[in-house]
């Protein structure tokens, strides 16, 4: 018997299951559809819009976060296969209203000016500087290397490197209050 065409079909809505995200330390639960992207859930259903939605295709890094100690692309990530990782956001750097060394270094050195790729890049360098034994030690090249997959349209990229290199030698002092604090606290994640 030939197919018939179910007028009613499209309206359907596709079945939700439970994702179960643990994500700057807290334990989320939410509804997703089995395609649902990690980048969607992070800032529509979690409201964390630190996480920058960019070229919404892999090729720009604005949707960075660390999963299990590396940088990933949320835009590129089903939630439900981040299910059980250590999910960290741009929200989870700042602590008692002081900025994570590499975000006073983006600070310092100028590393953001309309601001759109800098959680990318912040979030690519803490995954960076975290794996690496001495951080001081970084060489340019290889800092490069790692941020290859981040695109900024407005530094030129050496503030950039210059902020990085700047966080991995001051990662172990005392943080400093957030002088951004008020003011792109979006991007900075607070
Ligand atoms: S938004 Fe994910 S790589 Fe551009
Ligand atoms: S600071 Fe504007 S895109 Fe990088």
């Amino acid at each position: 018997m030939p197919h018939q065409f179910d007028p009613t079909a499209q309206h359907q809505t596709p079945p939700k299951a439970l994702c179960t995200l643990h994500i700057n330390g807290q334990t989320r639960q939410v509804a997703v559809e089995q395609s649902a992207i990690l980048l969607d859930v992070i800032r529509e259903e979690l409201q964390l819009t630190g996480t920058k939605r960019g070229c919404d295709m892999g090729t720009c890094g604005c949707c960075t976060v660390i999963m299990d100690g590396k940088p990933v692309l949320s835009c590129l990530t089903l939630a439900l296969d981040a299910e059980g990782k250590a999910i960290r956001t741009i929200e989870s750097l700042q602590e008692g209203g002081c900025l994570h060394p590499v975000q006073e270094g983006f600070v310092v050195k100028g590393g953001s000016q309309c601001g759109f790729c800098t959680p990318g890049f912040i979030m690519t360098a803490t995954a960076l500087l975290e794996s690496t034994p001495d951080p001081a030690t970084l060489d340019r090249e290889t800092i490069r290397r790692a941020i290859s997959g981040n695109l900024c349209r407005c530094t030129g990229f050496q503030q950039i490197i210059e902020a990085i290199e700047y966080a991995a030698a001051h990662l172990d002092e005392p943080r400093q209050p957030d002088p951004t604090s008020g003011k792109v606290a979006n991007v900075m994640g607070g």
